[in-house]
Formats: C-alpha cells, structure tokens, sequence
C-alpha cells in the first residue's frame, strides 16, 4: 500500500511499526514537542492519514487544511481536541484508543486518592527537607479510606474500573451516570444518585466524564460548596470539567480537604495558586502512562489508519457515519 502518513510526535515504536509494516515510509516530527498550529496546518495538507495528539488542537482550520485526508487517528481514549463535527462534514474519520487504557487511568485515579488523602507528597518533602527529627502524635494526619463512601461521577469504563478496585477498602459507593449501570449496580454494589446527593454524602469524589459542552465547569463554586469539608476530589478525566480557580479557593479555604489533579483547565498552565498549595497532588497527565499501556495506545491508533488505508473499518471510529458515505 503507498499512503502518506503523517505522525505528530514521536510515539512508542510499536504504533511506528505497525505503520512500518502497512505503508513501509511516513512522516513524523522528529522533535518531541507539540507542533504550532501553523506547522500543524503546514504537515496535514496532502496526507492520507494522520496520528495525532490530544495535545494537536485539530480545529476546522486544521481539518480544511488536510486536503485528501480520510483520517484522524487520536492516540489518546478523550477527542476533544479533534472537531468531529468538522472532520465529518468533510467525509474524514476520526478514531480513538478506548479500553487499553481502562486499568492505567484507573491505577493512577486511586494513586492520587491515596496520596491525596494521606498527604504522601508534602510529608515526602518534608523528610527530604531534613524535617523529620522525631515520630509525632500530631505528623501529617489525614483522612481514612477504608469504609468510607466513594462517588464516581461518569461511571463508564475507567469509573467502573475505579469503583471495582473499591472493593478491598470496604467502600459505599455512589456513582452519576446519563445511564443506570448494571454492573458495578451488582458488583460491588453502586447506588446511582443525583450529582448533589453524591457530593453531600461522599468521602472521595473521582470525576470519570468526557469534556463536552455539558460537562464543561461540571464541578464549580456551588458542588465545591456542597462537598463535606473531609472530601477528597480527584480528576482523571480532562481539566476544563472542573472550575479551577473555584477550586483553588475552596482547597485554600478548607471547604475542602485535598485534590489529586491529573488534568488542567489550561493545561499545562495552572490556575494561580494551586501549585502552592500542600494539599494538591499535581501530576503532569500522566494517567495512562505506563509503558506497556502508551504500547498498546500507540498500536491502537496506528491500526485505526491502516485498516482505513486498507479499505477496512477502523476498529475504533467514532462517526462511522463517514464510512457508510464511502
Ligand atoms: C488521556 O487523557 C486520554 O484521553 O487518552
């Protein structure tokens, strides 16, 4: 097959290959850094397919600049990046990387809960610092988890797989969801409840939804209000879902106790203040980044192309509507 494909950044070899092994030759930026959207524009143009990032803001500029492109494949499960809308109008399919990054997510989801609850990150720096002259009573204390009450809020792939690893902390758990979810409803054991009721009554508040017009500023003054001042609020999920300078002052305030934040509202600016608070734990979006998972992401996206290139479905389209108008 000879098709002109174009790769964003350097990614893990095995999605290289993949492409290495369909198409022999691509293109790919050499640097690992996020291209301008001028040099974005610039690559895309005359390209059968191309991988991109979550990090690639593929707007209708960038999408009407890639004359003759019939795909977009993110390396990334969230495509808010990506204007589907556009790229449909315009007969391209767009596709993602959905459940190999399922369990990562969910690993680094309950890491920050943990680390956020139990202050793991100022008492590290504590004792680098030199300051630990002595056990004390009164040293960092933080919050309890086990038998405490987990909500999730979008309980799809990653907050069911967040509220299935519950299970050894003997959790209640409450979970918001557009629909009722039978699984984790039997095992092991979530109530489905309006958002208010989870954020009054939950101990750790994990967001699990996709960015979307109606998930934009789910979380703001008022939720942040309504949460116990003992709550845990972790983010996994994309940053804009939650007002981040609301939540700067409610962290500051003590409304309430601590945050673990894998995503940012501006990402990768943060909200003024938050990196000085000691009860945030701030990873640079690093939720599905283990090497085995950017592996499989890598491959994933790479495989989306070339069954495309090939005449076949993508595995992982999300408007396969384009394919039919083929
Ligand atoms: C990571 O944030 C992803 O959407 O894959």
């Amino acid at each position: 097959m000879t098709a002109k494909v174009f790769v964003t950044r350097p990614i893990p070899d095995a999605g290289l290959e993949v492409l290495r092994q369909a198409i022999g030759k691509f293109d790919i930026n050499p640097d690992d850094r996020v291209l301008t959207k001028q040099e974005l524009i610039e690559r895309v143009e005359g390209c059968d397919g191309v991988l991109c990032l979550l990090t690639d803001n593929v707007d209708a500029e960038v999408i009407d600049a890639a004359t003759g492109c019939r795909i977009f494949a993110n390396c990334a499960v969230g495509y808010n990046n990506i204007d589907v809308e556009a790229a449909t109008a315009r007969g391209i399919a767009v596709s993602n990387t959905p459940g190999v990054l399922t369990d990562a997510t969910a690993d680094l989801t309950w890491a920050l809960l943990m680390a956020a609850a139990r202050r793991i990150v100022p008492a590290d720096a504590y004792t680098r610092a030199g300051k630990y002259k002595a056990w004390g009573p009164m040293l960092f204390l933080g919050a309890d988890i086990t038998g405490r009450t987990l909500g999730i809020i979008g309980a799809g792939r990653i907050g069911s797989a967040v509220a299935r690893r519950s299970t050894g902390f003997e959790m209640k758990i409450l979970y918001t969801d557009t629909h009722p979810n039978e699984t984790i409803e039997n095992d092991p054991g979530a109530k489905k409840v309006p958002l208010d009721t989870l954020l009054q009554e939950a101990d750790f508040v994990c967001v699990h939804v996709p960015l979307a017009d109606d998930t934009h500023h789910l979380l703001g003054r008022r939720e942040f209000g309504m949460m116990k001042k003992s709550a845990v609020l972790v983010n996994t999920s994309r940053g804009p879902v939650l007002d981040e300078a609301a939540l700067v002052a409610a962290l500051r305030s003590g409304e309430i106790f601590a945050a673990g934040l894998d995503v940012f509202e501006d990402e990768p600016s943060l909200k003024p203040g938050l990196a000085q608070l000691d009860n945030v734990v701030i990873p640079p979006h690093i939720g599905s980044a283990t090497i085995a998972t950017r592996n499989k992401m890598a491959e994933m996206a790479a495989t989306n192309i070339t069954a495309l290139l090939n005449g076949h479905a993508p595995p992982n389209c999300i408007n396969p509507e384009v394919l039919d108008q083929k």
